[in-house]
């Protein structure tokens, strides 16, 4: 990893995403029991989980993240244990059907194979586990998806690997996942390529 992706690119994610707080915040009230949340990145989703979680496993591939992420978590308003790996979504280290709860947000648009990675979130969840994304999408409006599609080869440079051009709803249907809720909307407080965004549960 070089010194923008350690130390640069973390703070401006921290920055850029600050936005979707109150929402994921709100999101994830719905998460319970035995939780892996996966790409914690610098851990702001942390402090969020309700008393109905009796753990959060998250994992994370990039080292110095779950270092800021071990520093905000001594800030939680809560006492679930949690537990901080450096790990790959698209290779899980934990064993069919152990957890009752994925979070994946903010995670999809970044994740090299998001293919292999939602093959495991399935096997990791219990049967009728769930599923809670919060993730920027590809646009439905063809004029905003033809400028994500042009601008997506600059940004993933600059982003450390974030796609703004996925159709994730999809990715996670073809996977097996069934929509319990689903908001698919533009956010209004940020740019128009990065304002698409699906969140919701969607059950194994
Ligand atoms: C935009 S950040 C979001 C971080 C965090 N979920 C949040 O809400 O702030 C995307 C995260 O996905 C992580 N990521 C990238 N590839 C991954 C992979 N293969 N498996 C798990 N996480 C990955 C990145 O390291 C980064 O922390």
């Amino acid at each position: 990893m070089s010194f923008y992706e350690d130390r640069i690119f973390p703070f401006f994610m921290e920055l850029a995403t600050r936005t979707f707080r109150r929402e994921i915040a709100d999101l994830l009230q719905t998460a319970d029991g035995r939780v892996l949340e996966i790409g914690a990145g610098t851990g702001a989703n942390l402090s969020y989980y309700s008393d109905r979680v009796t753990e959060v496993v998250a994992i994370e591939p990039v080292a110095a993240m779950l270092e800021k992420a071990r520093t905000a978590l001594r800030h939680a308003p809560h006492d679930i244990p949690v537990s901080l790996q450096v790990a790959d979504a698209r290779k899980l280290p934990f064993a069919d059907a152990s957890f009752d709860s994925v979070v994946a947000c903010l995670v999809f648009c970044t994740i090299p194979d998001p293919e292999q990675a939602v093959a495991e979130m399935y096997r990791v969840l219990k049967p009728g586990g769930k599923l809670i994304f919060y993730e920027h999408v590809a646009s439905s409006r063809p004029g905003v998806r033809v400028w994500q599609h042009r601008i997506n080869p600059v940004w993933r440079k600059l982003a450390c690997g974030c796609e703004i051009n996925r159709d994730t709803r999809t990715l996670f249907e073809q996977a097996g996942f069934h929509y319990r809720q689903i908001k698919d909307f533009e956010h209004p407080k940020v740019p128009s390529l990065m304002a698409p965004i699906i969140a919701g549960v969607a059950l194994r």
